[in-house]
Formats: C-alpha cells, structure tokens, sequence
C-alpha cells in the first residue's frame, strides 16, 4: 500500500474571539495520495482557507487545533517544527496574493530568493514565471504595478519554485481570464500526472470537474460529502452537493436558496437542515460521513437522474 501524501484525522480548528467560539475547521479526516489532486469546494466561509492555514502552520494566536495531519507517513504538521517543511515540502498558493507579497521586491527578485532558499538556480525563474503564465519580462516589475491576475500567477510561480511534493492552491484562478483558468489548471494536473499532489481550493465546480480525481465539499466547517470527481459530478449524495451542481449555469442555474449557518452558533445536528427539503426530525442529531455523503437522507442515483 503507498504512503499517503497527506492523511488528517479528526482535524478540528476553532478561533476565539470575545464572548464567542468561531467553529472553522470540524473533524476533518481525509487522505490524498501521491499524483493525486483532490479539490475542496465550498461556500464563502466554510473553513476552506483556515484548513490550508492549519497544514501549513500558518494560523493566528487565537487559534487552537486538534486531530491529526500527517506529511508522507513521517512528519506531523500540526506538532512539528513546519518550518523545513513550509516551502519546500508543502507549498501554498495563497487566495489573497496582493498581500501575500512582499511590496519592496520586484517579482524577479522574489523568484530568485526563493529558488536559492531551495538550492535551485536563479536562472530558472523566467522558466518557472512562463509555466505559470506570466511574461519573464514582467518579473523586474514590483507587486503594485501587476494586475491582480498578474500577482496570482506569480504567486503561482513562487510556490512552485521550492517544487513542493504538495501543493495546496487556494483559489489559484481568481483574476484570472479563461485561457489562463484552464492553463493554470492543466499546469496543477500535469505536477499530479508526475506524482505530486495538488489540493485545489476553489469556487469554481467547473474547474473541479476539469482536473479533479475526487472531490471534498464542505459545509459550515464539515465535510460533508466526498467522491471521486466523476461519481460525484454524476451523482451527488449530499442534499447540498446536488444544490451546488444546480447552480450551475449549464445546469439548472438556480442558486442554493438561504445562507449558510454562523460558525459561532452551529445546530448540535445537521447545519444544512435549514436549507434542505429533505431534513426530518432525524437530521436533529449530527449524521456521520458514512459512504460518501454525511446525510441521514442521501440522494440516491434515480432521483439525481429524475
Ligand atoms: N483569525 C480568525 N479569527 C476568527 N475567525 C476567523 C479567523 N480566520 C478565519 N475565521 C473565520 O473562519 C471561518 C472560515 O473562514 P475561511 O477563510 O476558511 O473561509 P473560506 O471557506 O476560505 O471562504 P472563502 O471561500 O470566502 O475564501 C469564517 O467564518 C471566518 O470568518
Ligand atoms: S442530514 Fe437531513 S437536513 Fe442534513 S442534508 Fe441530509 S436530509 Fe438534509
Ligand atoms: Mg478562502
């Protein structure tokens, strides 16, 4: 059996604030193997972010975490010193990049620490800067002078530089045009097809379906259903996946109706009851992710087709 690239067990992240308990991250158990890309959807504040944070040790002090997540069968993330292995092992591509860069660089200059903090060349930075898209000549210019497009993808290029075995990409595509959208994710499936793994974080189902082997879709800090890419894509299980393929536009286009609960006053039993036209009195107590979806009613084929 190969060692997973990542497994987390039980991973649990809650932030303090005053007179309130923010619930960001709950039991999130999950395994991605080696030239895997496994994509995380989600609506906005669902825990996505917070979960790419918490693998890479990056979370503020009011947080506190609990669970598991292990690196390659032998390195801890979340007791263990992360520094060695931020970058270099396990590289993010952050969903804000504007400010993830530092302004008094130029994009040359940021490529080129990187890849020597990496023991790789500085010549491979216009290399590295095409891959991803982003016009070498660009590289001399500072964060303030690139289009938001244009600071995503040298984000891009910068945790790609280190040649991480995991990349987790949080929303890589936002700014970007189409063309760029599908270059930069066949670029994510291309590191999998070589035996990286990638764990996309994203909106966007269309890009999911494009490049994913399976999918995890969370809701108010859960996953709740999780599928290889096309079972889910076919038949979704979870009342709530079915209510994301919906909104598709070349799917029926129809928003899921109501907002998601607030983190600070989550229901002792399923959060999504107040939304679903499924929910009963069962769905009072919290369902396990038995099978694929964490439902007491899951859709089953026939009705997806109907
Ligand atoms: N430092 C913090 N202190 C308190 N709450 C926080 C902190 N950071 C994040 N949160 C909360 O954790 C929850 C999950 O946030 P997260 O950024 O992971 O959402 P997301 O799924 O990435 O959303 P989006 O799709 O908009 O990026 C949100 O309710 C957010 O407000
Ligand atoms: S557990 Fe109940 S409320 Fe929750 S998604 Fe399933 S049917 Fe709907
Ligand atoms: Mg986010």
């Amino acid at each position: 059996m190969t060692t997973p690239r990542l497994s987390t067990d039980g991973l649990t992240v809650r932030f303090r604030l005053r007179g309130a308990v923010v619930h960001a991250v709950t039991d999130l158990s999950l395994t991605v193997q080696p030239g895997e890309l496994l994509a995380v959807v989600g609506e906005s504040g669902c825990g996505k972010s917070v979960l790419a944070h918490t693998l890479l040790g990056l979370l503020p002090r009011n947080a506190t975490v609990s669970g598991r997540a292990v690196l390659d069968g032998n390195t801890e993330l979340l007791t263990g010193r992360v520094s060695g292995v931020r970058g270099r092992r396990v590289g993010l591509v952050p969903q804000s990049p504007a400010t993830a860069l530092n302004p008094v660089r130029t994009g040359r200059r940021l490529l080129e620490e990187t890849l020597r903090a990496h023991g790789r060349p500085r010549s491979d930075a216009d290399g590295i800067a095409a891959a991803v898209g982003f016009d070498p000549a660009d590289l001399d210019r500072y964060p303030h002078e690139l289009s938001g497009g244009m600071a995503q993808r040298l984000c891009t290029a910068l945790a790609l530089a280190p040649d991480p075995s995991l990349l987790i990409a949080d929303e890589p595509t936002t700014g970007l045009d189409r063309p760029l959208v599908d270059h930069t994710l066949d670029l994510l499936r291309r590191r999998c097809d070589t035996g990286n793994t990638v764990i996309l974080i994203t909106h966007d189902l269309t890009a999911a379906q494009r490049v994913a082997d399976r999918v995890a879709v969370m809701y108010a800090s859960r996953i709740v259903e999780e599928q290889p890419a096309d079972a889910l894509f076919a038949a979704p299980a979870h009342p709530y996946t079915a209510g994301l393929l919906d909104a598709l536009p070349d799917r029926a286009f129809r928003a899921v109706p109501g907002h998601p609960p607030m983190l600070t006053a989550l229901p002792a039993g399923c959060a999504f009851a107040p939304r679903c036209t499924r929910a009963t009195d069962a769905c009072a107590t919290m369902p396990d992710l038995s099978g694929t979806a964490r439902c007491h009613h899951p859709l089953v084929e026939q009705e997806v087709a109907a």
